[in-house]
């Protein structure tokens, strides 16, 4: 049951991939249709973050008032609203106000459906569950460059095919209840209990039930009212707040968007000849993004999340100075080189830049502020992917490849620096133990710091780690 939790949640992350990365093989075909100039193409391309952008904004409030459930149902069904109005288009206008209502539902599903996930997932498989969000966003992008590829001629098929994942969220998510956590924040005790039952796949009488509920229900109680926005600038929070945002600014200027939404550029600008070269080297790199999320998956829990950070930003950093060098030193076989820093710098991104910020995002938040500062970190996520995606070209032109790679891979360096002084380790970790923690004072960054074999993580397919009787 977990499993399908994390499916439905899952295709919100799908439709994410797709409305971002369909706008790429579309676009040639609107400027012939439309003959649009180019200030038109980047407020139809921009709309999508910019409606993010809103879409985060409210996220916070409805996930608290209307529950996480009801949220996934409302942004699902704009996504399905999207799709069909962007398919039906008479002009740029209409096209950019569908693209808006799309990015609303990205943004929205973008803070429910991890935090859907991560409040109905075992502790001991967390970070796993909540990176299949991750993978299905990269699923998105690479559902999206090859319906670009095989729709070549029709923009409106294109967008349409949206539509189909948009369906499946809203069906999927009508017969699940809400989770666990919201319900017992609302003081509906025995529908939460139903809810724990039903995702762990017990009897509601387990004694696990009655443990996992009493867990809950002390944090919620500890957690008090509803938190407002100013309280993540408490003290007890605002460790949470720097790790979140910062998590997401180094993942976004880390340069990810440049190379998602520009790949046939930068492969173009690097010797790559032909646009159908430049197409397929594309789709490699959509491929080995989806790939290194398993390799991510495989390794969050079981490794933890500092060190696969490490691993990341080291990966990204060399990758990314690589190609500035190759780049700046104008070498002769530029273009394998490129690909092959660009695919390396995917890999690592993938396994780790990537979903990291969303795992963490989605467990170190106290409950009761933890949809607020959700909100925040990913208003930080759409404020850097919408700086990135415009300033690219800019910067390209000023300062060349290999300024813009030299800036992106210093920004991964800058990744280490933060990673070793201020994440703490949470895996295995369950959310209210992370709570106290907050609560304690403590240095953040010393959560999970423990003595080797004190404290050994839950075994596989273990309820989550609560305080005993
Ligand atoms: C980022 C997106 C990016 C995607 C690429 C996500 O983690 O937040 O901005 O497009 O990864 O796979």
């Amino acid at each position: 049951m977990i499993y399908l939790v994390a499916a439905i949640a899952g295709m919100a992350g799908f439709l994410f991939g797709f409305d971002e990365g369909v706008i790429a093989g579309a676009l040639h075909l609107l400027r012939t249709e439309f003959t649009i100039t180019p200030v038109l193409e980047g407020i139809v391309t921009s709309a999508v973050p910019f409606g993010a952008l809103f879409g985060s904004l409210v996220a916070g409030w409805l996930a608290e008032s209307l529950g996480r459930r009801r949220s996934l149902l409302v942004a699902g069904t704009l996504f399905v609203l999207g799709a069909v109005l962007a398919a039906l288009a008479t002009g740029i206008s209409v096209l950019t106000f569908a693209r808006l209502i799309l990015g609303f539902a990205i943004g929205l599903a973008a803070i429910v459906a991890p935090l859907y996930i991560s409040e109905n997932a075992p502790a001991d498989r967390r970070g796993m569950l909540v990176s299949i969000y991750q993978l299905a966003i990269t699923l998105g992008i690479l559902g999206a460059y090859i319906v670009g590829f095989a729709f070549s001629e029709s923009w409106r098929t294109m967008f349409l095919l949206g539509a189909v994942p948009g369906i499946a969220l809203v069906a999927g998510i009508y017969m699940m209840t809400d989770t666990p956590r919201w319900l017992t924040s609302r003081g509906r005790l025995q529908e939460a209990r139903a809810a724990i039952a039903r995702v762990r796949d017990v009897d509601p009488q387990d004694p696990g039930v009655e443990r996992e509920l009493a867990a809950i229900t002390v944090a919620a109680k500890t957690s008090g009212e509803q938190g407002r926005w100013s309280e993540l600038l408490s003290p007890a929070v605002r460790p949470a707040l720097i790790v979140g945002v910062g998590l997401f600014i180094l993942q976004q200027l880390s340069g990810i968007n440049a190379v998602i939404y520009y790949a046939p550029t930068v492969f173009k600008e690097s010797g790559f000849d032909s646009h159908s070269s430049q197409l397929l080297a594309t789709m490699g790199i959509g491929v080995v993004n989806v790939l290194m999320t398993f390799v991510g998956m495989a390794l969050i829990d079981r490794i933890g999340r500092r060190r696969l950070l490490f691993l990341g930003f080291i990966g990204t950093a060399l990758s990314l100075g690589t190609i500035a060098l190759a780049a700046a030193t104008s070498v002769p076989w530029l273009d394998t080189l490129a690909f092959v820093g660009l695919v390396l710098y995917i890999a690592a991104f993938a396994a780790s830049v990537g979903p990291l910020p969303w795992v963490m995002m989605s467990e170190i938040f106290p409950l009761h502020v933890r949809a607020a500062g959700m909100s925040v970190a990913s208003i930080a996520n759409w404020g850097m992917n919408f700086l990135v995606v415009f300033s690219f070209p800019v910067i390209v032109s000023s300062m060349g490849l290999a300024g813009v790679f030299g800036l992106y891979a210093a920004v991964c360096a800058v990744g280490l620096v933060f990673t070793q002084m201020l994440v703490p380790e949470t895996s295995g970790v369950s959310l209210e133990e992370i709570e106290q923690h907050l609560r304690s004072g403590r240095p953040f960054r010393s959560l999970g710091d423990r003595p080797r074999g004190q404290r050994p993580l839950p075994p596989a397919g273990g309820l989550p780690a609560t305080p005993g009787p």
